[in-house]
Order: C-alpha cells, then sequence, then structure tokens
C-alpha cells in the first residue's frame, strides 16, 4: 500500500517553529503508531517570494494538487507590505484555496477546560464551548470580478466585488448541514440579506438546501453584525454557523478569541471528495505568522498541532490518533504549561514553543 502523502509548507514568521513541533509529532506517531506519511516540504508565501521572487511557485501548486493533504503554517510579514499586491504572500495561500477548490473552511472554537478562566469573557460563557465556524472560502469578495484600483476624473477609487453563484452556496450549505448532523444538528447561516443582494440569495439558498434536504436540522438565519455581537454574548447558542469568506475571516477571528487565545486553534479547508476517498484538504491554524514575535520560542503550537489533529481525523481516517492528539494537548494545558500568549493574571509555567512540543509528545505516552 502507498502511504499517505503530506505536503507541508511552513510558511513565515512563526510558521516554520511551529511546524517543527509538527513534525517532532508526526514522527512520535510514525514510530508509536506506524502512521507513516511520505512527507515533502516546500515554500510559500514570503519565503517563496525570497526564493522565486513568487508567493506561490507552480511546481509547488502542481504538488499541492497531487498529495493527500497540504499542512500550511502561516503567511506574511511587514517585509513585504509594499510589494505589488499580486505578489503578496497572501496571494500563495489564496491561490491554493481557489486552485485546489477548497471551498469549506471548517474553523472550530472549542473552549479548552484550563483555560476558561482565560477568556476575556466571564467562564459561564466560555466554558464548555464548541462550536464550528463554516466559512466558504473560494469566492466572495475575496475573488469577486471586477477588482482593482482605478482613475475617473482626478480621483482614484478601490473595487471589490461580492459574488456568489447558486451552487457556491449551494455546496458550502451542504457542508455545514452534514457536520450539524454529526454534532448537536443546528445551523445558523449569516449574511446582511437586509443590506446585499448576494445576502438575500444566500438566504434563500441556504433554505433551499435545508427544506429540500436536511429539514431535520433546526436552521436559523441572523444578519452577520447581529451574529458577531450573538457570538460576543453567549456564543454556545451556537452550534454550526455557515457563512460568506469575508464575513467569516471576521467571526472566526472573534470566535477564537473567546476561548482565549488565537494561538489555540486550528482549521481545516476541505474541498470535493478525490478518486481515494479523501477530499481535497488543506489545514491551517488560524492564527497569521505574528512577526512581532517570531524566531523567540514564544510561539504557541497548538493550533498548528491540532490542525495536524484535524488532518488526521478528516484526511486519513485517524479519528482515534485525533483524539489521542487532542487529549494530550488537553493534558498538557491541564497541568498549567503555558507558552506566552496563554499567561494570564492567574498565572502558570512559563514554557517555550519547543518545550510545549516536547510537552505534547511526553503526554501522548
Ligand atoms: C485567514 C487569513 C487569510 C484570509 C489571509 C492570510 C489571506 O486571515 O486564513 O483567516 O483572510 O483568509
Ligand atoms: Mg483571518
Amino acid at each position: 500500500m502507498t502511504k499517505p502523502s503530506l505536503l507541508i509548507l511552513p510558511g513565515d514568521g512563526i510558521g516554520p517553529e511551529v511546524m517543527v513541533q509538527v513534525r517532532k509529532i508526526i514522527s512520535w506517531f510514525g514510530n508509536y503508531k506506524g502512521l507513516d506519511f511520505d512527507i515533502s516540504e516546500d515554500l510559500v508565501g514570503g519565503a517563496a517570494y525570497d526564493a522565486h521572487g513568487i508567493p506561490l511557485h507552480d511546481e509547488t501548486m502542481a504538488k499541492a494538487q497531487e498529495v493527500d493533504a497540504v499542512l500550511l503554517g502561516a503567511v506574511g510579514g511587514p517585509k513585504y507590505d509594499t510589494l505589488d499586491f499580486s505578489l503578496k504572500p497572501e496571494r500563495g495561500l489564496l491561490r491554493l484555496r481557489k486552485e485546489m477548490d477548497l471551498f469549506a473552511n471548517l474553523r472550530p472554537a472549542q473552549c479548552f477546560d484550563a483555560l476558561a478562566d482565560f477568556s476575556s469573557l466571564k467562564k459561564n460563557v466560555v466554558s464548555g464551548l464548541d462550536i464550528m465556524i463554516v466559512r466558504e472560502s473560494t469566492s466572495g469578495v475575496y475573488f469577486g470580478e471586477p477588482r482593482g484600483i482605478f482613475e475617473e476624473g482626478n480621483e482614484r477609487f478601490g473595487i471589490n466585488t461580492q459574488r456568489y453563484t447558486e451552487s457556491e452556496i449551494d455546496r458550502v450549505a451542504r457542508n455545514a448541514f452534514e457536520l450539524a448532523r454529526r454534532r448537536n444538528n443546528k445551523v445558523c447561516s449569516m449574511e446582511k440579506a437586509n443590506v446585499m443582494e448576494s445576502g438575500v440569495l444566500w438566504r434563500e439558498i441556504v433554505q433551499k438546501v435545508h427544506d429540500e434536504d436536511y429539514p431535520d436540522v433546526e436552521l436559523s438565519h441572523m444578519y452577520a453584525d447581529a451574529g458577531a455581537m450573538q457570538l460576543c454574548r453567549w456564543p454556545k447558542q451556537f452550534d454550526v454557523i455557515v457563512t460568506d469568506n469575508l464575513f467569516g475571516d471576521l467571526l472566526s477571528d472573534a470566535a477564537a478569541m473567546l476561548t482565549g487565545s488565537l494561538g489555540m486553534l486550528p482549521s481545516a479547508t476541505l474541498g470535493h471528495v478525490m478518486a481515494n476517498g479523501r477530499p481535497k484538504a488543506m489545514y491551517e491554524p488560524v492564527h497569521g505568522s505574528a512577526p512581532d514575535i517570531a524566531g523567540q520560542g514564544k510561539a504557541n503550537p497548538i493550533a498548528c498541532i491540532l490542525s495536524f489533529a484535524m488532518a488526521l481525523r478528516y484526511s486519513f481516517d485517524c479519528g482515534a490518533e485525533a483524539d489521542l492528539l487532542e487529549g494530550a494537548v488537553q493534558k498538557v494545558l491541564a497541568s498549567g504549561m503555558r507558552t506566552a500568549d496563554l499567561m494570564g493574571p492567574e498565572g502558570g509555567i512559563p514554557i517555550s514553543t519547543s518545550d510545549m512540543g516536547d510537552a505534547i509528545i511526553a503526554a501522548l505516552g
């Protein structure tokens, strides 16, 4: 049998240092659980720009299309701020999502018991929190045409276009309903149907998919601004939230912070199921490249490690191994070990990025 293949793209900033921890964990699973991956590593974002003058080389893109899953660290940094738009590190990531047609970005926000005190919200509001944001990730205002900065008279204007087709809404809605059935059977769809036609269509199609094929799932609709407010007021009312690319970007950062730190949250971006039965998939932490702390051993590797756990679950049919890894993270947090982002007023045992990786491996058994 051929080994499952994994392309690792560490990227920029803290990406490489958190990825080193993930690689240690992958080796552990190789040594102790017989999970053997065919691993290759390549460049994306600023790192690819530095080497090739573009944020994603065609060869890397081609590799990404071939492997069973991609694991990405983070992209971006101030060094690249003045680059032409088409060369910015973020374009590398967006190209991967678009060309692999990874339309469903799953962003779980779970509050770990040991961190319930750490959230900026009251403990009873966040303890036990477990929500899943399904963010559409190949369309909407991120990719709509026309776009650009143009000139009219003696003034320039910038344009981006929010555009959604019925089938784009349909497929991500189905994904959300399927997930809900395996969770608490509730979906809340968020848009701005009160001001945007794309939102009117979004609401209509989500409702239609529901009525035709998922009538057993409880569906509600919310304007995205009200949704943001409800997320901070009483997040436990939600199970699955399905929303567009831009609202999903904002709402998932907000949801992540409910749980204490952006350094904790993983994501999976999934596309169509391939001939081998696996979905096209890329796994990445929700956090960015955090250039201000890069290279100092301060970064929290947990989001990236949990992204690998999602890969085990969604790409490699290794649910038990994913549970084991998530359990190890819980154990380490319960023991009080904390990277810098998790050090609150109640203290904890301060440890480095690398120590966190080692502690999780020790907790694996
Ligand atoms: C995210 C990030 C990306 C996005 C950036 C880096 C392009 O913020 O994955 O949430 O906006 O999608
Ligand atoms: Mg974001």
